[in-house]
């Protein structure tokens, strides 16, 4: 069974979709291993996204996240990595999919809902930052 890193963002949570987006993960029959909202500090958000620390967008990226809660969890099951990629859709609202959680509810690139991880090296680091080394 492949395990997942999910984050449903600040705006996410402040629009009320947590329950909406959990929903589509169990509906699709995946399984949530664990979940916690937490305030994410800078510290967590900067690791989480070291990949980016570059880009131009990084820096508005951190300070739109941190301080704010965000609902972390590990999904399980078949191909979660893939279908997880797949359910969420393109970062860029103008290129999400309908029928996606971004192309039905986003509508900016910075502060678009959720994420999930992209590959298994990503989803097995990404656990660790967020959940430790228990998971
Ligand atoms: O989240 P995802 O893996 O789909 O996209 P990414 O390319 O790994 O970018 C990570 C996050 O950075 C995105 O989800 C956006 O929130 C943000 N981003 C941004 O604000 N502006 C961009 N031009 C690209 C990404
Ligand atoms: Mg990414």
């Amino acid at each position: 069974m492949e395990r997942t890193f999910v984050m449903i963002k600040p705006d996410g949570v402040d629009r009320g979709l947590v329950g909406e987006i959990i929903s589509r993960i169990e509906n699709k029959g995946l399984k949530l291993l664990n979940l916690k909202l937490i305030c994410a500090s800078s510290d967590i958000l900067e690791n989480h996204y070291m990949e980016h620390r570059n880009k131009p967008f990084f820096q508005d990226l951190v300070d739109s996240m941190k301080d704010k809660s965000v609902l972390a969890m590990v999904v399980e099951g078949e191909n979660s990595i893939k279908l997880m990629r797949i359910m969420v859709g393109d970062k860029d609202p103008l290129c999400a999919f309908p029928g996606t959680i971004r192309g039905d509810y986003a509508f900016e690139t910075t502060r678009n809902l959720i994420h999930a991880s992209d590959s298994l090296e990503a989803a097995e680091r990404e656990i660790k930052i967020w959940f430790g080394d228990k998971l």
